[in-house]
C-alpha cells in the first residue's frame, strides 16, 4: 500500500537499535542463563554462580542503557501521546524498575527459594516489559 512503509531516520534508528540491543542482552540474557543453570550444575557446584556473576557484568550496563534510551524514546515519541499509550508507558515503567528489583535481590540472596522466586520475578516483568515496548512502537 503507497506511503505506509518508511525507513526510520538515523537518529531514530540509532535510538531503538540501542533500545532493543540491550533489552536482547537483559531480557535474552536471563533466558539463555535460566537454561543453561541446569548443566552449568553438572560442571561443578559453583559454575552457577560464576556463570551468573559473567552474566552481571553484561547485564547491568545492558540496564542502564534500557533506562537512558528508554527515556529518550519517551522524549522522542511520547510527546504527541494518548491516554491508552501513557498508561501503557506507566505500567511499562513499573515492570522496568520491578525487573530490576528483582535481579538485583535475585543475585544478593543465599536463600534457593528466594533465588527461585526473584529470578522468576525479574524475567517475567522484563518480558512483560518486551512485550508492552512493542506495543508502545505501535
Ligand atoms: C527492561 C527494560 C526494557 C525493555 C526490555 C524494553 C523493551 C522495548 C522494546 C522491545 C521496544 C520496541 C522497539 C521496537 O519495536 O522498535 C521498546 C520500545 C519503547 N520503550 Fe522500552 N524497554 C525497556 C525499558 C524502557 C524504559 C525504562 C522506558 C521509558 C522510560 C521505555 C520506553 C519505551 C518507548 C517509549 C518505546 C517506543 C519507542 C518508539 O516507538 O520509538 N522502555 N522497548
Amino acid at each position: 500500500m503507497l506511503g505506509t512503509a518508511h525507513l526510520a531516520g538515523a537518529l531514530d534508528g540509532l535510538r531503538l537499535s540501542l533500545h532493543v540491543l540491550a533489552a536482547a542482552v537483559w531480557v535474552g540474557g536471563q533466558v539463555t542463563l535460566a537454561g543453561l543453570v541446569p548443566a552449568a550444575r553438572k560442571v561443578g557446584p559453583e559454575a552457577p554462580r560464576t556463570l551468573a556473576r559473567a552474566f552481571a557484568r553484561l547485564q547491568w550496563p545492558a540496564y542502564a542503557v534500557l533506562l537512558a534510551t528508554g527515556v529518550w524514546n519517551v522524549g522522542a515519541v511520547g510527546s504527541d501521546a494518548h491516554g491508552a499509550w501513557q498508561a501503557v508507558l506507566g505500567a511499562k515503567i513499573a515492570v522496568v524498575l520491578l525487573s530490576g528489583l528483582a535481579a538485583g535481590l535475585h543475585t544478593r540472596t543465599r536463600s534457593r527459594r528466594a533465588l527461585a522466586v526473584w529470578g522468576a520475578v525479574a524475567g517475567t516483568s522484563s518480558v512483560a516489559a518486551l512485550v508492552m515496548g512493542v506495543f508502545l512502537a505501535g
